[in-house]
């Protein structure tokens, strides 16, 4: 039995694997419609969502499965006091396998001890976000048709963005990435990654304080919203919100096939203009979201397409 917490857990050539799978459940999703009958998805969202929950579900659904679960904590006994490992224990009795966020960094590590059944970290606090990053990778494989030899900007809160770190752990495993900042000062990548990730590994990245500097060298653009829920006080959220709008006079030195991310929910960080130009993939990037986690859930359950079974 595996559990999917980190970006890292799964190595290269499953990830390879499991983008294939993927790849195949979107051009067929007739071969998979029965994959999951009988089987019961738990998401315990502890905190706000509306991609992850959801595509998790829908997920589930379309391999024949079905959910139960909690969308806040206030409609689950946590807010009575239960913690969240006697919840996931309780729960592991429901259902074969969990999806869990939560709003502190390690809550699903510590739900996964002594668990019977796989469990997905869903997002906990700023620290990882595997699910996001599986979707990610899989718009950049298919956008880009490759996941070595590139640029990619990562612009807004790179400091609490669980996203961007993820992202970063992940892509650090192909060849020639070159990783370059955009941010804040106040919200720049925490140090832990720069000297786990990219010292450790002698990976090129700089500092910019601008997209404009940069936009002509790059072939993604990951944009992100400033994390309103992790600031500690309002006025500081308030002043460092609007740092970076993405409008289509910032995308006139761009390449003509640079591929704009973002994890959504977007704010104000990418004017609704852009959303029609071809190189704007976020809403695709959402769709492939649901594709990649019913590839997450039959490898963790270790089922099959229906024609092998
Ligand atoms: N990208 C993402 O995690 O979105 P939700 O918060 O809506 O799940």
């Amino acid at each position: 039995m595996r559990h999917l917490m980190s970006p890292l857990d799964f190595s290269v050539e499953e990830l390879e694997t499991l983008l294939n799978l993927a790849g195949d459940i979107e051009k067929h999703p007739e071969k998979y419609a029965h994959a999951c009958e009988g089987k019961k998805l738990a998401t315990l969202f502890y905190e706000p969502s509306t991609r992850t929950r959801l595509s998790f579900e829908a997920a589930m659904m379309n391999l024949g499965g079905t959910v139960l679960g909690f969308s806040s904590a206030n409609s689950s006994s946590a807010s009575k006091g239960e913690s969240v490992s006697d919840t996931v224990r309780v729960v592991s009795g429901y259902a074969d396998i969990i999806a869990m966020r939560h709003p502190k960094e390690g809550a699903p590590y510590a739900a996964a001890r002594k668990l019977s059944v796989p469990i997905i970290n869903a997002g906990d606090g700023g620290h990882n976000h595997p699910t996001q990053t599986l979707t990610d990778l899989m718009t950049i494989r298919r956008e880009k048709g490759k996941l070595d030899n590139l640029t990619i900007g990562m612009c807004g809160d790179l400091k609490f963005g669980r996203t961007v770190h993820s992202l970063i752990k992940a892509m650090s495993r192909y060849e020639n990435i070159n990783f370059i900042m955009i941010s804040p000062e106040e919200l720049r990548l925490p140090d832990y990654i720069i000297k786990d990730v990219f010292e450790k590994k002698n990976i090129k990245y700089k500092n910019v304080r601008t997209m404009e500097e940069v936009m002509p060298e790059l072939d993604i653009l990951y944009m992100t919203r400033v994390q309103k829920e992790r600031f500690f006080n309002e006025a500081d959220y308030i002043r460092l919100k609007d740092s970076f709008i993405l409008d289509e006079r910032k995308l006139v030195d761009a390449k003509k096939d640079l591929c704009i991310m973002h994890p959504l929910p977007r704010v104000n960080e990418i004017s609704t203009k852009v959303d029609d130009d071809p190189r704007a993939c976020y809403f695709k990037q959402a769709l492939y979201g649901k594709y990649v986690r019913m590839a997450l859930i039959m490898t963790l359950l270790g089922v099959s397409a229906d024609e092998d079974r």
